[in-house]
């Protein structure tokens, strides 16, 4: 099994500093030699947590209320064509982050390498296990954080023109919002729930967890992908309580148990579509306890994600 791997240490999407640190943290708590000798993982990766620095505009002044536009589009379009890259030599693709800006560069890059593996007509599918729907248009947000609107660009919701920040986005590396669910959710801002509404989109409260169950929800999830679709899941490690992963940005009360999020990750493991995993969001320099217990957890998720099992 080929997997490349691409560490993204980059938290422009946000205002936090430390979220740039979280692939380091994860690579020496030692999940690539886990992946290659427990997992039997062929990995390419260029050993460098990439920032980007050379990518960074002299001066980044807001548009349309985003926060580092130019620098947060800069960085995802290079990401973009990172993942692409590895995708395109049919490579599963893991990449680490950074804050949730970073999945307009990897789920880019992925639904275009895809779109090209399965011809005209058919596309992949995208899972989204968070707190939060991160599907705010410029004009929604409240923050003008963009790791709270990557969704929005993703499914062209907002677009750019050529030229300007994200208007590299073409058509062939954006997902359907008939191809997305979240899990997980539990914080959606009013202009997002109008979105989810509006489109239809599949989502997966933590109501709905509480309802059914994580295992009733996981088969109507992957019932509403249908089989024989490549699916793309991108892990905002605050989808579990701050119990478990207290040390991330926007943490959020009354979410998953490490076992739910392990057990989602197993979950579309078994379907034998998974072709990319993005894990994000933690922030080992929040929590000085909880830092430790966040790595773990999110080197847990992605272990399950990649095929490690309880027996
Ligand atoms: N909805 C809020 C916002 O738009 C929070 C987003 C949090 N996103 C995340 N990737 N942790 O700013
Ligand atoms: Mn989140
Ligand atoms: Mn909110
Ligand atoms: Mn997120």
């Amino acid at each position: 099994n080929e997997l490349g791997l691409v560490a993204v240490g980059f938290s422009g999407g946000q205002c936090k500093p430390g979220v740039d640190a979280a692939p380091m943290a994860l690579i020496e708590s030692g999940l690539v030699e886990q992946l290659r000798d427990d997992l039997e993982y062929a990995i390419h990766y260029d050993g460098q947590v990439h920032a980007y620095t050379e990518l960074m505009p002299a001066a980044d002044p807001d548009h349309r209320g985003m926060k580092n536009p130019r620098a947060v589009s800069a960085v995802t379009e290079q990401l973009s064509k990172q993942v692409y890259a590895h995708a395109k030599e049919g490579r599963f693709v893991l990449t680490l982050g950074g804050d949730h800006s970073i999945a307009i560069g990897t789920i880019s890059g992925t639904a275009k390498a895809i779109r090209e593996r399965l011809g005209p007509g058919r596309e992949m599918a995208v899972i989204w296990v968070d707190a939060h729907a991160d599907i705010n248009t410029p004009e929604t947000s409240e923050s003008g954080n963009i790791h709270g609107m990557p969704v929005a660009f993703l499914t062209g919701l907002a677009r750019e023109k050529a030229g300007e920040p994200f208007g590299w986005i073409g058509e062939d590396q954006r997902v359907s919002v008939k191809k997305l669910v979240y899990i997980g959710l539990r914080d959606v801002d009013r202009g997002e729930k109008k979105i989810l509404r509006e489109h239809g989109i599949k989502a997966f409260s933590m109501h709905d967890v509480d309802r059914h169950g994580i295992g009733k929800v996981m088969d109507m999830a992957l019932g509403w992908i249908g089989r024989d679709t490549p699916i793309h899941l991108s892990f905002d490690i605050d989808a579990l309580d701050p119990m478990w992963a207290p040390s991330t940005g926007t943490a959020v009360r009354g979410g998953l148990t490490l076992r739910e999020g392990d057990f989602i990750a197993e979950c579309v493991h078994e379907t034998g579509s998974l072709v990319a995993l993005d894990l994000v969001e933690v922030n080992p320099s929040l929590e000085e306890q909880g830092a430790a217990e966040t790595v773990r957890a999110g080197v847990s998720i992605v272990r399950c994600a990649l095929g490690d099992t309880l027996l």
